[in-house]
């Protein structure tokens, strides 16, 4: 079988150290030349060398994707670059105050609006014309937060649940002009920031932080906590042609913590 994502470009907003970086290297593992757009240009070109690698191509586009100039240029540069677009995900997020919804700042609630929302539509908007000439994919990264109500969350639960109400009437609108919307969720994402917050848990309940993982793990099905690669391989399918008839869907990976 061929590569799923051979000879396609897939552009990834917010390249961080997570799951942005996982993306990136997935889906040129499976084929694609990858456009690596967030702010920080270091790390941008740290992922591009390490696409180079694996022996396909990588731009770099610094980029902030709630200023619309911005945006533009990243549009312009990956056309530029590569002449065409097959797939966009929308991985770029910003947390809003981790407190109960009465007390959070409306400031800043509106402010992560702004990343989590309104950019994956601004990007989509920009590159769907692009997206339309070749059958293209968009993939909204959500989050398993749609499926608790727990306090202090509520903030980013709206976000993200309006990121899904965005993808699912994306892909109505889309749809007829063969671009399909669709949303992975996933849950606890093994890598830095989470390792970062279990040795602290751990220290500050004086057990080792492999107890903290082995409690964690215990309440989902697999008994392991997912790591970004295993995310990332879910957002190659739903960019690849294996997916071409699925469209306005959310695929939970999450390794069964909750079900859907
Ligand atoms: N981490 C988790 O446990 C978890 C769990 C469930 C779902 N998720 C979802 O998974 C996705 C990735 O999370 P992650 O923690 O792994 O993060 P990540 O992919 O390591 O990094 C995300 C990156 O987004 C970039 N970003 C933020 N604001 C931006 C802006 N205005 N313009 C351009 N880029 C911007 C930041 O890079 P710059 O500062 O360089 O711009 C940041 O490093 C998010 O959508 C999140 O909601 C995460």
């Amino acid at each position: 079988m061929r590569p799923p994502l051979e000879d396609r470009v897939v552009v990834i907003s917010g390249v961080g150290p997570g799951l942005g970086r996982g993306l990136a290297l997935r889906c040129a593992a499976a084929g694609a030349d990858v456009v690596l757009a967030a702010r920080t240009e270091a790390r941008l070109a740290e992922v591009a060398e390490e696409i180079t690698g694996l022996g396909r191509r990588a731009t770099a586009v610094p980029t902030d994707v709630t200023d619309e100039a911005s945006c533009e240029r990243l549009v312009e540069t990956a056309l530029n670059v590569h002449g065409r677009v097959d797939g966009l995900v929308n991985n770029a997020f910003s947390i809003p105050p981790l407190t109960d919804l009465c007390e959070a700042d409306q400031d800043a609630i509106r402010a992560a609006f702004e990343v989590n929302v309104l950019a994956a539509l601004r990007l989509t908007r920009l590159f769907a014309a692009d997206l339309a000439d070749g059958a293209g994919s968009v993939v909204m990264i959500n989050s398993a937060v749609l499926r608790h109500s727990r306090r202090t969350f509520g903030a980013y639960k709206m976000s993200k649940a309006a990121l899904l109400a965005l993808a699912q009437s994306l892909s109505t609108e889309l749809g007829p002009r063969g671009v399909r919307v669709n949303t992975v969720a996933p849950g606890y994402i093994w890598a830095d920031s989470l390792k970062w917050y279990f040795d602290h848990l751990a220290r500050e309940r004086g057990v080792p932080p492999r107890q903290v993982y082995d409690e964690t793990a215990a309440t989902i099905d697999l008994r392991r906590l997912p790591e970004p690669d295993e995310i990332a391989d879910a957002v190659v399918f739903l960019l690849s042609p294996l997916a071409r008839a699925v469209t306005g869907q959310c695929l939970d990976v999450n390794g069964g913590e909750y079900h859907h």
